[in-house]
């Protein structure tokens, strides 16, 4: 007797069809798993083999044969347990036939316990592409997959219960989940802009940051405020969409954060990696490949404090995503890509002793230190930030004389009002003003006359780049877009320029 169930895998945030064909022959008793499993599966043998003892006594001793089908997909993590417990039991007509329309997914405890995998929102969203109606997995999935309405989803704690339903003793309506889906609930910070007193011009800096999703980069001298200005960063930020929000909650669920979750995630993702992460840890990998912090930072801000103390190739391991949006994690026999589209935010000190340019202690290092100091961002990397500050050291004096300035409130209606108006402008079709492509530059972000000059004067006198000028160009549209004006004035162009202050060769 052969059996056939489904299941569904996973590559990156896709999805794929696995047709598990299990055959009942006489012969020498054994179990074998053919198909390319990798050893994750070849240890899961083991738990199917005495989950299904210990649930079911009764299995016949027979040799059994598992088929993986496609052979050429790699298949990785738990997820087949339960899928090929079921295919054993169908084969050994202890259970129906399951329909063909349904996939099993989830991992079996010894005990028989349906345990939960990572990723089940991306395999539900996949089952339904798939032609997949109805899953059956773990209760702990249960409701991230019910967030996907099309595919209903049966929640099993147990495999006595499954065993149970598909020898017809009980319904399976029984384990219909509900859809009870539920709005993430809004979040009040224990931070907020109004600790930082002064460093408007920062703040500032942060906020057109915030609007058109520019890079940003604080260069200061220790004590400055960079780090505090940063970390106060996810106070203003506006709310994922709908769109960005289901493949946000998709990569967390990799990482298993959406276990036993009824909403999406609508939090824009802040991740601030310390500087001695791994190469892995940043980019993603291993076996299940699990996304890095960038991906983890997808749509959101990866916090870099002190890029310069990160290493070199940590520091170049940011240029694909940062051109592409995305990372390729090169593997053995296959490559597997995770978005990474996130908001690069940096500090760094100017210098190795932190004073250089500093209003109130000398600086100890060489020109020649300070550009070899500096050398870790390379050009590539330092053309990504569209805003490249320096954020001065106030005195003692001037922080205890100072009122409170901006609060984070004041500053997120200000990027709402920008965001609003930038959408009605483009009609909906540019969502950040960063990524807009040259074609676009030509198209959105008009100059009055008066803008023109200034900006060719500006060119001459400052020799700027042609991606310089580009990312002038869209600093000044999101700096337009905070006045709600359609076209560009001159002072949005003088601000913008104001914006990249930052002398990067000590020499200059
Ligand atoms: N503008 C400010 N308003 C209020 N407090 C400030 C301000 N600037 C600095 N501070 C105080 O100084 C401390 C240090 O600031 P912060 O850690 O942000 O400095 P930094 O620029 O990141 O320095 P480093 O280069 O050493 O990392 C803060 O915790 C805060 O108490
Ligand atoms: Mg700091």
């Amino acid at each position: 007797m052969i059996s056939k169930v489904k299941s569904v895998t996973l590559n990156g945030l896709d999805a794929y069809l696995v047709d598990i064909e299990v055959s009942f022959t006489t012969g020498y008793p054994g179990f074998t798993i053919v198909g390319l499993p990798d050893t994750v599966i070849q240890e899961s043998r083991e738990r199917i083999k005495t989950a299904l003892k210990h649930v079911y006594n009764e299995i016949p001793v027979k040799k059994i044969t598992v088929n993986l089908a496609p052979a050429d997909l790699r298949k990785e993590g738990s997820y087949l347990d339960l899928p090929v417990a079921i295919g054993i039991l169908e084969a050994a007509e202890i259970i129906r036939k399951v329909s063909e329309n349904m996939a099993f997914i989830g991992e079996l405890g010894l005990d028989g316990q349906i345990r939960g995998v990572s990723g089940a929102i991306s395999l539900a969203l996949g089952a339904k592409k798939l032609g997949i109606e109805s899953l059956v997995l773990s209760v702990e999935n249960a409701h991230e997959c019910a967030i996907v309405p099309e595919v209903k989803t049966y929640s099993f704690s147990n495999l006595n219960q499954v065993i149970e339903v598909f020898r017809g003793d009980v319904s399976i309506d029984n384990f219909l989940t509900k859809r009870e889906l539920e709005e993430e609930i809004e979040t009040n910070f224990d931070i907020d802009y109004s600790d930082v007193k002064g460093q408007e011009r920062a703040k500032r800096a942060i906020t057109i940051s915030a609007v058109g999703r520019h890079n940003i980069l604080l260069m200061g001298p220790p004590g400055s405020g960079k780090s505090m200005l940063m970390k106060r960063f996810p106070t203003i930020l506006p709310h994922l969409d709908d769109e960005e929000s289901i493949v946000v909650t998709q990569i967390y669920s990799l990482i298993g954060e959406m276990k036993n979750r009824k909403s999406l995630i609508r939090k824009r993702p802040f991740r601030s990696p310390h500087h001695s992460i791994s190469l892995a840890g940043l980019t993603g990998g291993g076996s299940p490949p699990k996304p890095g912090e960038m991906s983890l930072a997808h749509r959101g801000i990866l916090f870099l404090d002190e890029i310069l103390e990160f290493r070199k190739d940590l520091i170049e391991s940011l240029r694909q995503p940062l051109e592409d949006g995305k990372i390729t994690i090169s593997r053995a026999s296959s490559s597997l890509t995770f978005p990474a589209q996130f908001l690069l935010a940096a500090c760094s000190n100017p210098c190795k002793c932190g004073y250089f340019k500093d209003r109130f202690n000398p600086c100890t290092c060489t020109l020649s230190d300070i550009k070899k100091y500096r050398s870790k961002l390379s050009g590539p990397i330092r053309d990504r930030f569209d805003i490249m500050l320096e954020v001065p050291r106030l005195s003692n004096e001037e922080l205890l004389g100072m009122k409170p300035g901006k609060t984070s409130e004041e500053m997120k209606n200000e990027i709402l009002k920008a965001k609003k108006f930038q959408l009605a402008r483009t009609k909906g079709v540019v969502k950040n003003n960063s990524e807009l492509s040259p074609k676009e530059i030509k198209k959105y972000i008009i100059l009055d006359d008066k803008a023109k000059k200034l900006l060719a004067t500006a060119i001459d006198n400052h020799h700027f780049s042609a991606r310089a000028y580009d990312k002038i160009l869209k600093l000044s549209r999101t700096i337009a877009d905070l006045d709600e004006e359609e076209i560009v004035k001159p002072q949005h162009i003088a601000e913008a320029i104001s914006l990249r202050n930052i002398k990067w060769d000590p020499y200059d």
